[in-house]
């Protein structure tokens, strides 16, 4: 994490500027196509409007008034908006509330019903709406084409659109035809917060890319930047896009990478734990994002990866690499159910099944699960591993206990979140989920009656758990931990059949 800093500009770290007439100071990285520029702080804030109030948009509508310029924001949906304008926000996402409250106490940030409400006085206005996943793989741009329909006619002359929402490369060209404005400029600028700490990483960005034919416009876009410590780095608009897609599609083929070495490591009795230690310390390959898990998921990962994978291919380019790191992912789902499966065999079998196991049956079993989040620190569902496990599980038959501290609390918030489960994709013909996944209010009731338990999300409570009373909870003492959150030896003095990932 970068420390905080008000002065400054671009330039403190990372790319420096190419132009050798630079004396070095804050600056910014013209990407082949364009002039070395020099880009200064803000000494006045702007007018900015910011298009859709989600997990991008608040937290950049809130970072842009940190910043200190004037920030309307806008939704579609009065309730959100209601929400925001008392100071309150509809995602888990720490600091975010605060630093919404400093923006309103500022008085630089207020919220809107509708995009043209926002847009009037705008010099700025970023588009944050979603992209969904369309039915190909492809990114669904019809949010994006509504609302540059809608806000056309209402732009001031010499508006510069930024375009955040993760949008499919030559997007940005899509926008500008559908906007139908020569004197508007479109600009892409992608975002790389994560879910959780988007409040920090929106604040201490560690680059920020701008993309445009227009380079003059891509700096007054990077200028309103200005206040954090980031490498400024202006494109094209389709290296910008290219970007977002590539950090993304890296840090999933990582992650499978470690995944599947977490796999050899079972094969061949090596410790992953060590392993990734003994990796990380060369500083080419560094410690981050190489915690092996159950799988990769979240709102983005999946979506972007699938995406880039039709990009390449409707462009003539065949990304066999990172299909492969997809398909990994969907292995490490089933390989975790598998785990589940051997442990309660192990831990229900007769002697002659322990002499030949039978891989194990799930079947009437009930099994507890903790964590249903795509990973710690958010509320969010989205294409969550832990879903597509117990999507699993509940296809070979168990019945599943779950808690989740976002997600469980109170019941009849529960019940429309599982309802939200079972409307998402469906894996083996598992048409509803309600009847077979059942809330619970903490990790120990969830284990009433269970004979395993698998942790699926890394919610740090999970480790200070009273183990003792766990045991009791359990019908079989089955402990299989996705995430590698507990100590397998202080587990296994309590008496669990622990299994991890990638160690023994
Ligand atoms: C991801 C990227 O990390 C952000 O840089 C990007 O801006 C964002 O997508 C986006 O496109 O908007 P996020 O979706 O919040 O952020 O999730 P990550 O923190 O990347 O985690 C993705 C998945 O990988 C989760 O399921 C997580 O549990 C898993 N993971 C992550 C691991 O299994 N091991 C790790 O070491 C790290």
């Amino acid at each position: 994490m970068r420390e905080t800093g008000s002065s400054g500009g671009f330039g403190g770290s990372g790319i420096r500027p190419r132009d050798s007439s630079d004396p070095g100071g804050p600056g910014a990285y013209f990407g082949h196509r364009g002039a070395a520029v020099r880009v200064l702080p803000n000494a006045h804030g702007h007018e900015i409007a910011v298009i859709g109030m989600g997990y991008v948009g608040i937290p950049t509508a809130a970072t842009l008034a940190h910043l200190g310029h004037r920030v309307t924001c806008a939704d579609s949906d009065p309730d959100k908006i209601a929400l925001l304008t008392g100071g309150r926000v509809p995602i888990v996402e720490a600091g975010l509330e605060d630093l919404v409250r400093e923006g309103q106490a500022a008085g630089r940030l207020r919220f809107v019903v509708g995009a043209t409400a926002a847009v009037a006085d705008a010099e700025f206005v970023f588009l944050c709406v979603p992209t969904p996943q369309g039915d190909d793989g492809s990114a669904d741009l019809s949010y994006v084409e509504a609302v540059a329909t809608e806000i056309a006619p209402h732009l001031r002359p010499d508006t510069i659109i930024v375009n955040k929402s993760t949008v499919p490369v030559g997007s940005t060209l899509v926008v500008e035809r559908v906007l139908g404005r020569r004197d508007v400029t479109v600009v892409s600028n992608p975002e790389f917060l994560r879910e959780g700490t988007a409040v920090s990483d929106s604040l201490h960005p560690e680059r920020i890319v701008v993309g445009a034919d227009d380079q003059a416009a891509a700096a007054k876009v990077g200028e309103l930047f200005a206040g954090t410590h980031a490498a400024l780095l202006i494109t094209d608009a389709a290296t910008a896009e290219t970007i977002k897609y590539a950090s993304n599609a890296f840090l999933a083929t990582k992650l499978s990478f470690v995944n599947a070495v977490a796999g050899l490591c079972e094969a061949v009795g090596a410790d992953v734990r060590d392993v990734i230690l003994g990796l990380g310390y060369d500083k080419r390959i560094g410690f981050e994002f190489l915690r092996p898990g159950p799988g990769w998921g979240g709102s983005c990962l999946p979506k972007d990866t699938a995406a880039l994978v039709h990009i390449a291919e409707e462009a003539g380019y065949d990304f066999s690499f990172l299909r492969g790191a997809i398909a990994t992912n969907e292995e490490q789902f089933t390989r975790v159910v598998d785990k589940v499966k051997q442990a309660v065999a192990r831990a229900t079998a007769t002697s002659v099944e322990l002499a030949a196991p039978t891989g194990g049956n799930l079947a009437g079993t009930v099994i507890a699960v903790w964590g249903l989040t795509f990973k710690a620190g958010t509320d969010d569902l989205r294409n969550s591993p832990a879903v597509e496990i117990v999507k699993r599980l509940v296809a070979e038959g168990a019945t599943v206990q779950a808690f989740d501290p976002t997600v469980a609390v109170p019941d009849g918030e529960f019940s429309s979140r599982v309802a939200e489960l079972s409307h998402a994709d469906t894996v083996g013909g598992v048409a509803s989920l309600d009847d077979s996944v059942r809330a619970f209010p903490d990790a120990y009731t969830a284990c009433e009656g269970a004979t395993a338990v698998v942790v699926l999300t890394e919610w740090d409570e999970f480790r200070w758990l009273d183990f003792s009373q766990v045991l009791k909870c359990l019908v079989t003492p089955v402990v299989v931990d996705a995430r590698n959150l507990l100590d397998p030896a202080q587990m296994r003095r309590f008496g669990f059949d622990y299994t991890g990932i990638g160690r023994r």
